[in-house]
């Protein structure tokens, strides 16, 4: 047998390091070895050895390390995935924008705006392609809503809807150790996006809360909060409603919604398929229990365009077009997580808040 030779018109993949080998590192780990062809899964690390040595094993990758410092200082690595917890988030990105790899950040972008500053600053000196973790824009369903928005099928925004309920079990493990505002700076975080991201080009310009620890009831005292509505007010006149939970008993719930003047859209549905189950009792349906069930595509997604928008960088390429402003970057990132601190004093106030207040003006 002859084979014949084969001269590859595909250029290199990116070389992309991933810092955080946890619950949602591993889902990225896995889509840039096997679901990106244009990426490659270069090194691996995190201070917790015995999560990234597996991972690394059983995707092939030959560079493991407890140092994410070892991925800044390494020639062969294009860029960085940063799946660590939120805390380490704006160093990480820092460090990695110093050494002029391009970043990939996990939501949220930072805690709080001095320390984001620091990175915008970074990341313009850097002269790095800087993107964050806003999965919910990449859902066929989202995206779909969001193109109906610029094609004017709804009309001019009035009225905007977006909810995150997180499975759970009734009680959260661990929960008195959460950090006051986790809700808002975490969770709620994906929703302000989704909002701001369905309502472009007008800025969100107050924001009033109802919050409560209705799941974990006695952590009440201690600030904890396991349940929110956040209503937002835009520049545009449209006003919009968040809202937030972390026991759905009936599995992963995520939705939006944007209502105008000539009609609505809506992104999101409760069941994981369409399927339903007719029978004697009535209907049935399965619900989605796991973040990498609802969002597996979307997730994939996200990172391919990351891909795609380093590639274009780096190599001098056509960007990829999404038809609709996608990609989320410095400025998307900076104005949920001003919504975000301003939640957080309302929450303490019982006030509206003005979010230009917040970031200084
Ligand atoms: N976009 C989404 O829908 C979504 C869903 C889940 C989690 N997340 C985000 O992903 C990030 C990680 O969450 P997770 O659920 O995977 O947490 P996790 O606890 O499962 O994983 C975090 C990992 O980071 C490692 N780590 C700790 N400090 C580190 C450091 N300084 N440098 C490198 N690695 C470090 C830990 O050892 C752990 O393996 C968080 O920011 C979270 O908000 C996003």
């Amino acid at each position: 047998m002859t084979y014949l030779p084969v001269t590859s018109a595909r250029p290199e993949p990116l070389r992309v390091g991933l810092i955080g080998a946890g619950w949602m590192g591993s889902f990225h780990a896995k889509s840039l070895a096997q679901r990106i062809p244009d990426a490659s899964l270069a090194a691996i690390a995190d201070p917790a050895l015995e999560s990234a040595q597996p991972l690394a094993a059983e995707l092939g990758v030959a560079h493991v390390t407890a140092d994410p410092g070892d991925l800044f200082a390494d020639p062969e690595i294009d860029a960085v995935v940063i799946a660590a917890p939120a805390r380490f988030h704006a160093q990480l990105a820092i460090a990695a924008a110093r050494a002029g790899k391009h970043v990939f950040c996990e939501k949220p972008a930072s805690l709080d705006l001095d320390e984001f500053a620091r990175v915008e600053q970074a990341v313009g000196e850097g002269g790095i392609h800087w993107q964050v973790g806003f999965n919910r824009r990449y859902a066929a369903d989202f995206l779909a809503a969001r193109r109906d928005v610029a094609d004017g099928v709804v009309g001019t925004p009035q009225l905007l809807r977006s909810l995150t309920r997180d499975p759970g079990t009734g009680s959260i493990r661990n929960a008195d150790r959460v950090p006051h505002g986790t809700i808002f700076v975490e969770t709620l975080i994906h929703d302000f996006d989704a909002l701001n991201w369905f309502n472009s080009g007008a800025e969100p310009v107050s924001v009033y809360v109802a919050a409560d620890a209705l799941v974990e009831p006695e952590l009440r005292g201690m600030g904890f909060i396991d349940t929110a509505v956040v209503t937002i007010r835009y520049e545009n006149g449209a006003i919009a409603a968040a809202e937030a939970n972390y026991s759905a008993l009936y599995g992963y719930d995520v939705r939006g919604e944007v209502f105008g003047s000539r009609g609505m859209v809506q992104a999101g549905r409760a069941t994981e398929t369409a399927a339903l189950r007719f029978g004697a009792k009535g209907l049935s349906a399965e619900t989605p229990r796991l973040n990498i069930e609802l969002f597996a595509d979307a997730y994939t997604a996200e990172l391919a365009d990351f891909v795609g928008q380093v590639r274009a960088k780096r190599d001098g390429g056509e960007a990829p077009d999404h038809g609709v402003p996608l990609t989320p970057g410095l400025a998307d990132a900076r104005r949920a997580l001003a919504v975000a601190r301003a939640c957080i004093e309302s929450v303490e106030s019982g006030e509206a808040v003005r979010v230009a207040a917040i970031l200084g003006g």
